[in-house]
């Protein structure tokens, strides 16, 4: 058997927790490869709605094993929050969620540091999310991480002194009262009291060698699918840098973040919104600062399911897309909130950009200076409400355009498309 995978062709928040919940009945494992607490993914049924940071978007399936690859970054705090939650609501977290023994922690001190980082950027910054994702990664890449199997060792306390201590000397220099920097509302010291206490939570996981666990599951015939965060243009290597996170968001993290090799993956089902959002820094040739953009905010609620900051909304970028699609590999096309534009009479669609007044269709080396401007052409909306569609054939007929237009222009096909936010407003196409 492949492994399958689902992620984020923008810059995030495309939809992929509903998608991934909605695909859950047809996988045995859901594993999230990269990315960490900065990824909020949203599930709606029967009226009830979930956020998830870190746990795969399958928990919702009693019969589905969910895994924490090595690639994802993990805070006990914000962990321990999610498992609550759940439980709260009966959906029962035990024995359905693994957890790598590679996975790297987050520890207090790298949520100070990416504060204190980001303050120090003045104008420049990022908008990260601030949950430590940034300093958490340079630890793992200079071999100076914890690592959740590193819990289970008896210098674990040694070493999360250490690396606190090391911390602390570089926040130090930045903010010498950095005791009163408030994490999720807490100063420093009892916020580190809270992160120790949820630290037992993860004990009490099952902890697994994540790499044997699913290379032996896909041989015994187990079918499998990787869950991304963030999105493509928010990769570390290929997204606008330096407004990108910290990992790599293409199906190359998979094989990385899962221990998969590269002649298992399997379909690549790329997912994005038929129009563009960001949240945070960084360039985004077709947003829009007018009230068509407003209405995309509007109507498609677009605020940050982890920060609750508002998105930057634009017109769908097909230069972006059809990038995206040469890095993943992707084999399907997933559309999102095609009833968000349900009242656009008119919908511009990006083809192509000018760079420095010459024409291009690649995304240039550094358009960090706003000198990328998009080329457009225009095509009708379908200005009518299509909740009540439940089939691809009842859509009207300039929403089946629409995604005809989208999948000519980059020669995949749109297998699904999303309507609402909930798991039922969703056509599969034959
Ligand atoms: P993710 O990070 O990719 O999982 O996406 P988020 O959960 O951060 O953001 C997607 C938002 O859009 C969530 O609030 C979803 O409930 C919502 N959503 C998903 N699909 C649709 C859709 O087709 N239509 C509408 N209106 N909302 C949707
Ligand atoms: P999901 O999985 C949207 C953005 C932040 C910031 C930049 C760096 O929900 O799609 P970081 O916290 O990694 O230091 O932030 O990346 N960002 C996201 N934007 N969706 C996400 O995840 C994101 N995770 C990070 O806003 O611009
Ligand atoms: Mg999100």
């Amino acid at each position: 058997m492949k492994i399958d995978v689902l992620l984020g062709l923008q810059w995030g928040d495309e939809g992929k927790g509903k998608i991934v919940d909605v695909l859950t009945p047809k996988y045995d494992i859901i594993a999230r490869f990269q990315g960490g607490p900065n990824a909020g993914h949203t599930i709606e049924f029967d009226n009830k709605k979930f956020v998830l940071h870190t746990i795969p978007s399958g928990i919702f399936n009693p019969d589905t094993i969910n895994v924490i690859g090595n690639g994802v970054i993990i805070d006990p705090f914000i962990l321990k929050k999610e498992i609550d939650r759940l439980n709260e609501s009966d959906i029962g977290v035990s024995e359905n969620l693994l957890v790598s023994r590679k996975a790297h922690l987050i520890i207090p001190t790298h949520r100070l540091l990416d504060a204190v980082y980001e303050e120090a950027k003045g104008k420049d910054k990022i908008g990260s999310t601030l949950k430590g994702i940034g300093p958490c990664y340079t630890d793992k890449v200079s071999r100076n991480g914890l690592r959740v199997g590193d819990i289970e060792q008896n210098n674990f306390k040694e070493r999360y002194n250490n690396a606190k201590q090391r911390h602390i000397r570089i926040i130090e220099q930045y903010n010498s009262e950095y005791e009163n920097i408030k994490i999720d509302g807490q100063v420093f010291a009892d916020y580190e009291r809270s992160w120790h206490e949820a630290l037992k939570t993860l004990d009490s996981l099952k902890k697994i060698n994540s790499e044997y666990y699913l290379n032996q599951q896909l041989d015994a015939g187990k079918k499998i699918l990787a869950e991304g965060a963030q999105g493509t243009l928010l990769d570390i290597d290929f997204g606008s840098y330096p407004f990108v996170t910290s990992s790599n968001t293409t199906t190359a993290g998979v094989c990385t973040g899962l221990g998969i090799a590269p002649k298992n993956i399997g379909k690549v089902f790329g997912i994005f919104k038929a129009y563009c959002t960001r949240v945070g820094s960084g360039p985004f040739p077709t947003e829009l600062f007018d009230n068509d953009g407003e209405i995309l905010r509007k109507v498609g609620n677009e605020f940050g399911s982890t920060t609750g900051r508002p998105r930057r909304c634009g017109w769908l970028d097909l230069p972006a897309l059809k990038y995206s699609i040469m890095l993943n590999g992707v084999t399907e096309l997933m559309m999102m909130k095609a009833d968000v534009m349900n009242q656009f009479k008119k919908i511009k669609i990006a083809t192509g950009y000018t760079y420095n007044n010459i024409e291009t269709s690649e995304l240039p080396f550094d358009d960090n200076d706003g000198n990328v401007k998009p080329l457009y052409t225009e095509v009708n909306g379908w200005g009518s409400d299509i909740s009540i569609a439940s089939t691809y054939y009842d859509f009207p007929c300039d929403l089946k355009n629409y995604v005809k237009y989208i999948e000519d222009a980059v020669g995949v096909p749109i297998k699904l498309v999303s309507f609402g936010p909930d798991r039922k407003d969703t056509i599969i196409r034959s």
